[in-house]
């Protein structure tokens, strides 16, 4: 890293003048991006940021109030600015792409408390072309030792009354449905008074919404609002104020937002700047401002394919608790699961509602309610483990905690180790339900701890995560990369939740907001698009079309994907299914064809080590022709396109399972043109033939 002392430009502001004095300023290395920071005259610290040197974020202010000790950390002596510049490339393990480019300029601020706490802190800019990063310091010091954090103050002004794309600020689920409006129409009490089921609400007010929060200005600029890296600190939601945006850390218990030590960093706050959507997309922001894997031998951890012992209970066809009368989980049922699972190349094969508990699992705030190592009698998991791996596959494990996190804390080594002890290398955890600790939220400090415990201790014991229920993603899975991937978000399950299910244009904007922080756990591939097979009664449809639910093991980027639907299903459509067999988790590149949140997206991925491609396009509730050249493919070749496409009539209320399977010979001069009907897509499969 070169390092270099900027100069000072506080003699220029000593003047008593009312305007706010510029301090420093620095641009990201192609000069697209720049950081102003100014001094208000009463002492209050802000950053002003400029994209194409037209101002994108208005001079926004920083700091922190602690309630121990008692300190109003908002106004400020500047004690001394450096920048430097960084320049680097790395490798992720599972990823979009081969190689990631972390280059940016670095600002950073000494700042001395204006008032007499003598508390010293430091606020770190990094600047990249597409926004920026900026994260506080509590150094060590005789002044600071552990402090409790009373509120942030971090700011985020907007220069007008942007578009959103947002849901309501919670601190216990982020599974709510988009709503996009005015900055100033924000109305998230009237929002989350709509969802009737999502199993654990705590909405925070009428103002309030969650990260990562999509904007798009009047000129077209688009602004995504984040946070990365967040290890033991609770989530940032974010207050809107007219234009201004301010951070709102999720309480505990006791009210408190974090008990901290110095030297102590702060996660990042973000601000991914761009004035095309797709660059959005595209940008690795928030994973260059995760630190390294820590994990050294990674051999073990693979991207996976699975289906499930799943749907069937969400659909009613059986259920989790084995009083039921309809126990899912049992030995003849997981054996059909895993032949199928076989017979198509599948890694792995989930099981819920394996273990004892779940008659009485969910709604009590009960600690003990699952052991994890206990299964039910009818589920052989001992022969059902060796028939698996017989085959070349593995059973998943489901942990689901319904929130008692103690319970689950207690119960962690004993549970892992048994999953080793079953050759079991992969854990779905959940958290549908109130927290134990008592008082705590999905969001708050004490759960950011958990995640992270439950990453390094899956880790020891060898074991990849798939959590739901869990916070928002903010690029641990470069840190730790046997964190596979996260719901945390509404994910297909929600296509069966009668009241307002899931809309057309949900996963337009998922790729914008849930997918900045990470892998999501979606669980696309229903082929069965009406869900009353099982039950009559339920009148709830999956609001997409079959080539649509294709097209989404492109567009929503994890590596651990699942085929969610029956392999009853799935026989039905053979030649369609083909798709979900062939597409990997793991790639080279992606091209991010075009995007526009709520619209529309494509987007073409570079198999791993492989010379194939394959494109995903959705659009929302309308119809629309999607045109695009090839010229990502290599030269002098000519390759299959397999193209899964919405027949001519296809329609996501009236004919959704619709869909027309073409072959042609393309190369990269040529076009690929094709029409998405309402609440539809589009998979491509390209391989080279010579
Ligand atoms: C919610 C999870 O998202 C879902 O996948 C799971 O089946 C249920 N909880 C039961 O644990
Ligand atoms: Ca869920």
């Amino acid at each position: 890293m070169k390092k270099q002392i900027i100069c000072l430009l506080i003699a220029c502001f000593a003047s008593a003048s009312l305007e706010a004095q510029t301090i420093a300023s620095l641009a990201s290395p192609n000069k697209l991006i720049e950081v102003k920071l100014l001094q208000s005259p009463d002492k209050q610290i802000q950053y002003q940021i400029f994209h194409k040197s037209k101002e994108a974020i208005a001079p926004s202010s920083l700091g922190f109030t602690l309630k121990k000790p008692v300190a109003d950390l908002r106004k400020f002596t500047v004690v001394r600015i450096d920048s430097s510049t960084f320049d680097q490339t790395w490798s992720p393990l599972l990823g979009e792409v081969k190689e990631i480019r972390n280059q940016y300029s670095a600002l950073s601020i000494e700042l001395k408390d204006a008032g007499n706490s003598g508390i010293t802190i430091q606020v770190h800019f990094r600047i990249y072309d597409d926004g920026i990063g900026f994260r506080y310091t509590f150094p060590k010091q005789d002044n600071l030792n552990h402090f409790i954090v009373d509120n942030e103050w971090s700011t985020f002004k907007m220069t007008g009354d942007h578009s959103a794309f947002w849901i309501p600020g919670d601190y216990d689920t982020n599974e709510y449905t988009y709503n996009k409006s005015k900055l100033s129409e924000i109305d998230a009490s009237a929002a989350a008074a709509k969802e009737k089921d999502i199993a654990l609400t705590a909405p925070i007010g009428k103002n309030f919404v969650q990260s990562p929060l999509m904007l798009k200005s009047a000129e077209g600029l688009y602004i995504n609002v984040h946070e990365a890296a967040l290890l033991n600190y609770p989530v940032m939601h974010l207050q809107v104020n007219g234009n201004t945006l301010t951070s709102q850390l999720t309480p505990d218990a006791v009210g408190n937002k974090a008990y901290l030590q110095s030297p102590f960093s702060t996660p990042w706050r973000t601000l991914i700047i761009a004035d095309k959507a797709e660059q959005i997309l595209a940008s690795k922001l928030i994973l260059n401002l995760n630190e390294p894997s820590k994990i050294k031998d990674s051999s073990w951890i693979k991207g996976q394919k699975f289906v499930g012992m799943w749907w069937e209970m969400h659909v009613g066809k059986a259920d989790w608790p084995l009083a039921s009368g309809k126990h899912g989980a049992n030995t003849a049922n997981v054996k059909r699961y895993i032949d199928f699972a076989a017979q198509h190349g599948f890694d792995g094969v989930l099981v819920e509602g394996w273990n004892q508990g779940w008659e009485d699992w969910f709604g009590n705030w009960k600690e003990n309610v699952f052991d994890f190592t206990s299964p039910y009698p009818d589920y052989d998991i001992d022969s059902l483990t060796k028939y698996a791996q017989a085959k070349g596959l593995r059973l998943i494990m489901h942990h689901e905690t319904s929130g008692s996190v103690t319970n689950y804390e207690r119960r962690m080594d004993a549970a892992y180790a048994y999953m080793v002890s079953k050759g079991i290398n992969t854990v779905k955890t959940g958290y549908v339900g109130r927290i134990i600790p008592r008082g705590e939220h999905h969001d708050s400090q004490w759960m950011t701890q958990h995640y992270q415990r439950v990453a390094e201790k899956a880790a020891e014991y060898k074991l990849m995560v798939d959590s739901h229920e869990s916070s928002h993603p903010t690029g641990l899975h470069r840190t730790y990369p046997n964190w596979l991937s996260s719901e945390a978000a509404r994910g297909s399950e929600f296509n069966n939740a009668p009241t307002l299910g899931i809309i057309p244009n949900h996963t337009t904007i998922l790729p914008f907001t849930r997918l900045i922080g990470g892998p999501m756990d979606y669980t696309p591939g229903l082929f069965h698009l009406s869900l009353n097979q099982f039950d009559t009664t339920r009148t709830q449809k999956v609001r997409s079309t079959l080539a649509k639910q294709l097209a989404l093991y492109v567009t929503i980027y994890s590596p651990l994907q699942m085929a969610a639907d029956l392999p009853e299903n799935y026989e039905q459509h053979l030649d369609a299914f083909q798709f979900i067999k062939d597409v990997p988790v793991n790639w080279d590149d992606t091209k991010i064809i075009s995007a526009e949140p709520g619209e529309y997206v494509t987007i073409a991925r570079k198999a791993k080590g492989k010379d194939s491609w394959f494109i995903g396009s959705i659009t929302n509730e309308n119809a629309r022709n999607i045109s695009f050249g090839l010229d990502f493919l290599d030269a002098d070749k000519t390759y299959e396109a397999i193209v899964y496409r919405d027949a001519d009539t296809a329609d996501f209320e009236k004919n959704p399972e619709a869909y027309i399977i073409e072959k042609r010979l393309v190369t990269r001069v040529s076009n690929m043109t094709y029409r998405l009907q309402r609440g539809g897509g589009c998979a491509v499969s390209l391989k080279i033939i010579n």
